[in-house]
């Protein structure tokens, strides 16, 4: 029986790593010391230009500057020249890729002290926080980026590429070799896509979830209830099912349980009606359609258009983005080596308590009392600790970030580090 178990689950490992489109480029250069001890020379001698002088655990740097008031530390680091607006609610970066990485400089500074040799990147979209990871640390050996979209592959791979010979230009010391692997797979396939790229461990993990400007800009990728376009709503060609199916053919309990539960919306059971009474006259096909089939929601909207909650519950149902998140923090803390950090950037209060929750239990702590288990009942044991928690509270961009780049206002950075 555990034979056939044993079998289904190498079956099951294989189909996973089928499903997913690698592809991998090295290149080298003239700078070409390649050992882990050049590397390790390398990032003590950025330390000691940073005015750091002696060795220092990492977290050591980034944990005290956690301690200052971060919003006012953060406003005058971060973003100067970093985006132009190109119109009302849209941006490009300096690059003039068409979506701007949020909280970079806080991503950049929290694996400022991680050597990473080996780097993934579970959320590639347009390569922002890729390349600038790539630049800054030119000890990096082998880069993995996932992302469920093509179009996002297509988009990052070329600022990657640059960014590796730019790496090497600057840093006489980098190994110069940077091998580049690109999955178009989801994240929670990790722990078999980084086995079949034969790697035993990885230094740093960046997640930072949730759609793109891209998914929201293009009206035809139907995420948007600004534009109309067909009601899509999948980030890759693998999601089991569209926007458009779900308002047709689900249930009015089902959809009505979406909305509540993913987009958090209070007149669930009235919106859910009424998208279930206008698909009778006729199916729900774009994303007008969906607006108009919702209607006036009661209450003050203020900047929040009515349908904001409808549209994130039915996109999150779309692409389980939830279920994507559970499965791939186990998966990211089991490959990180010890010293080695996972950041995630969330973006609603759904995901940011997976995090927490997860980050939490993998710390060591108990789950907080709850009804079944008071204080006077026989405590559950602690799980074994495996990490250590660099945000006790979740990072959040600085003010001027916000005003530059509203898409930013919602997220939330908390940080990890393997024991
Ligand atoms: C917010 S964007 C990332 C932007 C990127 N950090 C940058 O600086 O350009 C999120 C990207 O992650 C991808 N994505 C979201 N969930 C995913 C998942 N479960 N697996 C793989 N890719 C995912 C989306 O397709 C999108 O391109």
């Amino acid at each position: 029986m555990y034979a056939a178990a044993a079998a289904a689950a190498s079956l099951r490992a294989r189909a996973a790593v089928a499903s997913m489109r690698i592809s991998s480029s090295s290149s080298s250069s003239s700078a070409s010391s390649s050992s882990a001890a050049s590397s390790a020379a390398f990032v003590r001698a950025r330390h000691a230009r940073c005015g750091g002088g002696a060795w220092r655990a990492p977290g050591a740097r980034l944990t005290r500057r956690l301690a200052r008031p971060w919003s006012s530390a953060a406003s005058s680091r971060v973003g100067r020249g970093r985006l132009h607006r190109a119109s009302a609610g849209k941006a490009v970066d300096a690059d003039g890729a068409p979506h701007v990485s949020v909280m970079l400089e806080e991503i950049l500074e929290c694996f400022a002290d991680v050597e990473t040799r080996t780097h993934v990147d579970g959320t590639l979209g347009a390569g922002g926080h890729a390349a600038a990871m790539i630049t800054r640390h030119g000890e990096m050996e082998q880069f993995i980026g996932f992302d469920v979209d093509r179009s996002a592959h297509a988009l990052a791979q070329p600022r990657l590429e640059q960014a590796r010979e730019k790496a090497a230009a600057a840093n006489a010391r980098a190994t110069g070799t940077l091998k580049l692997s690109l999955v178009e797979a989801n994240f929670r396939q990790m722990r078999e896509a980084l086995k079949a790229l034969k790697v035993d461990g990885v230094d740093s993990i960046l997640l930072d979830l949730g759609v793109s400007s891209m998914h929201l800009d293009r009206a035809e990728r139907g995420f948007s209830f600004m534009n109309d376009g067909p009601l899509d709503m999948r980030m890759g060609e693998s999601a089991k099912t569209t926007a458009e199916e779900i308002v047709n053919t689900w249930p009015e309990e089902e959809i009505g349980r979406i909305l509540r539960d993913y987009g958090e919306e209070k007149h669930w059971r009235l919106l859910a009606k009424r998208i279930c009474e206008a698909r009778v006259e006729k199916d729900i096909k774009t994303t007008r359609e969906l607006v108009e089939a919702i209607g006036n929601v009661p209450g003050k909207w203020g900047s929040i258009h009515p349908a904001t909650r409808t549209f994130q519950g039915i996109r999150i149902a779309v692409n389980d983005e939830l279920g994507a998140v559970e499965d791939v923090i186990p998966a990211a803390i089991e490959a990180l080596r010890p010293g080695g950090r996972l950041a995630i950037i969330s973006f609603h209060s759904l995901e940011d308590s997976i995090v927490k929750k997860q980050f939490r239990k993998f710390a060591g702590f108990a789950e907080p009392l709850s009804e079944e288990v008071n204080r006077y009942m026989p405590q559950p044991e602690k799980p074994p600790k495996i990490v250590r928690l660099i945000t006790r509270k979740p990072l959040v961009p600085s003010a001027k970030e916000i005003d530059e780049n509203v898409r930013s206002r919602s997220a939330k950075l908390r940080v990890c580090e393997k024991l």
